[in-house]
């Protein structure tokens, strides 16, 4: 069987040499420009298009990454990138779950004792205990409630946080209160005192953090965005922290990365902002999935992962 792998910044040897440990049979080669020898499966990261047009006997393209939507829009401007009927997989979780836990327990647990407002404290030498938000009014509202969005949601409801999720399609969640669709989305963002974006960049939420949907929050909210830059609209929250809706705001994703060294996030007081690493790739929890996937392929079957092209994620 032969692999080809395509990664714009990783270190390619850890890879290929993971790979073949995992996969002592197959022949692994890193791809370039060029090569158009046979493959049957390919791993990517942001690829040339050129990597996979044509390539119909491939059994399966793994993408590095929990989200697809820049494979996705080029293949909605490259529609021949890849071949009918070849599927294109996604890492789910592999390790990025437990990340983004973590990512969202700090800011949620840091917001609700106050510890942004002890700090500004701190500097002014003030010795003054602040009134603190009942447990129980501190809702957790988490858009999406997918393989990470379920996973922060289980993660808050362990702390005692009331956690409520919005997805597309109803679920029936333990110990969560479930939201789905246009019609309850009111619904979900009324009484939310913590918003957490988990959703995938599709075209169907490109920009549904808005300030509509900020002045529905409970008044004085804090915004966490971990899921893609473009769902959120960045003047739309400069408006609403000076306007009182938003109280502040962690942010790991920006419509356009790296950040602008004049972006007026950078000076903000109430916005925190990480690189895009609120949950990394981990290299080997992600060949274990695919190597898995592959002796799954192998043998005929269907592993999990696999992206609706049609949905969009
Ligand atoms: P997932 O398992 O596919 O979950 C997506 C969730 O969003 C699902 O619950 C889905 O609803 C919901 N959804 C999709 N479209 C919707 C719509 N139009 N309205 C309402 N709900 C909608 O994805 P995941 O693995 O949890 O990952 C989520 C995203 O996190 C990724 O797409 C990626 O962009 C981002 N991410 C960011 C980082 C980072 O470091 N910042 C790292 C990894 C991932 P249904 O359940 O009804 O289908
Ligand atoms: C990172 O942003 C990912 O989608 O894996």
């Amino acid at each position: 069987m032969d692999i080809i792998f395509y990664h714009p910044s990783a270190e390619p040897d850890r890879w290929t040499t993971g790979l073949q440990r995992r996969l002592p049979d197959a022949r692994i080669r890193i791809w370039t420009p060029g090569d158009n020898r046979h493959a049957d499966y390919a791993l990517i990261r942001q690829p040339p298009t050129e990597m996979l047009a044509g390539r119909t006997a491939l059994k399966g393209v793994f993408s590095l990454a929990a989200g697809v939507d820049d494979i996705l829009e080029q293949l909605r401007r490259y529609p021949a990138m890849l071949a009918p009927d070849v599927p294109l997989f996604r890492l789910e979780d592999t390790g990025m779950a437990r990340q983004m836990q973590e990512y969202a327990l700090y800011h949620v647990l840091g917001w609700y004792r106050r510890f942004g407002d002890y700090q500004q404290q701190k500097d002014r030498a003030l010795w003054h205990p602040l009134p603190d938000t009942p447990r129980e009014d501190f809702t957790v509202g988490i858009l999406g409630a997918g393989v990470l969005g379920r996973s922060v949601a289980d993660c808050l409801t362990a702390w005692g946080f009331p956690v409520r999720c919005w997805s597309r399609t109803p679920k029936q969640l333990p110990a969560i209160t479930s939201f789905h669709g246009e019609a309850q989305l009111s619904e979900f963002l009324a009484g939310t005192q913590v918003l957490i974006n988990l959703l995938p960049n599709t075209p169907q939420t490109i920009g549904i953090i808005n300030r509509q949907m900020m002045c529905q929050l409970k008044r004085g909210a804090y915004i966490l965005n971990i899921a893609r830059g473009a769902h959120l609209r960045e003047d739309d929250l400069l408006a609403a922290i000076a306007a009182g809706e938003v109280k502040a705001a962690a942010l790991d994703v920006f419509i356009e990365e790296p950040l602008n060294a004049n972006h007026p996030f950078w000076q903000h007081p109430a916005i925190a902002i990480t690189p895009h690493n609120a949950a990394v790739t981990l290299p080997d929890d992600a060949m274990d999935y695919i190597a898995n996937a592959i002796r799954l392929r192998e043998v005929g079957e269907m592993p999990t992962g696999r992206v609706d092209l049609t949905r969009g994620y």
